[in-house]
């Protein structure tokens, strides 16, 4: 298993590219699915979680060309035959986005049926919500043996009125409504961007779609999608852990090839702690000159404060002077990179979906242990600035959702390298030629 180790202490100068988003990219492959033409997406990241996705689509009888050649992160899927309509237990367990087929699967084939995702670290992780849609758009569902299987000869426009939102059942729903005869007006929709680039996409494709990126999405079905050509947007996600490990380490970073635009609360949030950046079309350049300020913190849905970005921006609080309130409102256990930081010793006490973090304490390395995506990142930016070396291991969190992150950091100047036995493929040019995926 692949461990990174960092020796903290070096300002982070220089530029950094950042990829394609994850988010974005796993539902616009589940939209191929939609048609039996060829849909060319780029600025694909190599992350494990794309290979998944590849891995999902072939099984399922899609043709799916993946190449990461220097002009290329690009990805050609093309699903004429779906042989097995189906999401395996093997797969979902891997990856819970792969719930992503269940809506494109049904409008397309009239069946699916996709393993229930079960929990993961940071929560139940439940789609009920999807289900519920699906059972609106007129889906006969049943569930067992730990499936769900949804049939419809053609699914119908609906209302849909979401209880919680919920970003994948947004675009679950979206897809499958594409197709489904009539109009479907979804309410309290995710406003994330990654919604809006995935309607972006299925309009690209022959959809007609309004209102993606608001609470209310309207969306005529039509008969047929055709294939399209799509460039995915930058990952905010990854931009925002870029800009928090400039900060961190008294750098002078850019953080180039990303959207500003999508990053509104967090740049908010780190002015308050003193964070100095400067935006300039699709760059964002950070100066960390300490002390920063304590500031509260609480996660909500687009466009609040991303809980995606709550680790990492746990990590920064640690060196704050003063108390910083983090409270996380979307996922019920998202709170396990704390203990790891405390190891490092940080000061934080948790109290139910708060955590209370006193700085500034100074962070000693340790061999420290990556629990999910999110957590991971929140480690490499504590290690960045804590005395000594430290050694994170199950790093394959971290390359489920970071394209080659040690070799993005060393590129300015931080002291990071990745022991173990794996490599991730690089450059691999990878065709699946069947359905069970023979790779070339
Ligand atoms: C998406 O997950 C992202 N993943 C997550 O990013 C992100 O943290 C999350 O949205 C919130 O922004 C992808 O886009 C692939 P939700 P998703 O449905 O869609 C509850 C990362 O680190 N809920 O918006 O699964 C749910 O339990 C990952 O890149 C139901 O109750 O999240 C949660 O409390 C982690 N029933 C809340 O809603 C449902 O049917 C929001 O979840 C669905 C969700």
């Amino acid at each position: 298993m692949d461990k990174l180790v960092i020796r903290g202490g070096n300002p982070l100068l220089g530029t950094i590219r950042v990829s394609g988003a994850k988010n974005a990219a796993l539902p616009c492959m589940a939209a191929a699915l939609l048609t039996e033409e060829p849909v060319i997406l780029e600025n694909i990241p190599q992350v494990r979680d794309i290979q998944t996705t590849r891995n999902l689509l072939a099984a399922m009888g899609a043709e799916v060309e993946l190449g990461y050649g220097r002009a290329q992160h690009r990805t050609t899927i093309q699903c004429k035959n779906l042989a097995a309509p189906e999401a395996s237990y093997e797969l979902v367990k891997t990856m819970r986005a792969s719930t992503l087929v269940l809506g494109p699967l049904v409008a397309r084939c009239g069946s699916a049926r996709v393993s229930l995702p079960g929990g993961c670290a940071i929560g139940a992780r439940p789609i009920d919500l999807h289900i519920k849609g699906l059972e609106r758009l007129g889906a006969k569902i049943t569930q067992d043996h730990g499936y769900v299987e949804a049939s419809s000869p053609r699914l119908k426009g609906a209302e849909i009125v979401f209880d919680k939102i919920t970003v994948t059942g947004t675009e679950d729903l979206l897809m499958a409504a594409t197709l489904a005869d009539g109009e479907t007006v979804m309410q309290n929709c995710a406003r994330e961007p990654e919604v809006a680039d995935l309607a972006d996409l299925l309009n690209k494709m022959g959809a007609k779609i309004e209102g993606a990126g608001t609470p209310t999405i309207r969306v005529q079905g039509v008969a047929k999608l055709h294939g399209a050509r799509h460039r995915i947007i930058p990952d905010r996600i990854e931009a925002g852990t870029f800009i928090i490990a400039g900060a961190l380490t008294g750098g002078d970073l850019n953080i180039a090839n990303c959207e500003p635009s999508h990053l509104g609360a967090l740049l908010r949030k780190l002015e308050e702690t003193g964070v100095k950046t400067v935006t300039s079309g699709d760059s964002i350049r950070v100066m960390g000159d300490a002390p920063f300020r304590a500031a509260d913190m609480v996660t909500e849905e687009y466009p609040g404060f991303p809980t995606d970005m709550q680790a990492q921006y746990m990590a920064l609080a640690t060196q704050a002077e003063g108390t910083s309130v983090v409270t996380e409102n979307i996922f019920e256990n998202r709170f396990m990179h704390a203990q790891e930081l405390v190891r490092m010793g940080a000061n934080i006490k948790i109290e139910g979906r708060r955590a209370i973090v006193r700085g500034k304490t100074p962070l000693s390395a340790a061999a420290v242990l990556a629990s999910d995506l999110r957590a991971s990142a929140s480690l490499v930016l504590a290690a960045l600035v804590a005395d000594g070396e430290t050694i994170i291991d199950r790093v394959y969190h971290l390359d489920r959702g970071y394209e080659n992150i040690e070799e993005k950091l060393r590129g300015v100047g931080a002291q990071i390298r990745r022991i173990g036995e794996m490599i991730p493929p690089r450059n691999r040019r990878v065709t699946d030629r069947s359905a069970h995926g023979q790779t070339v």
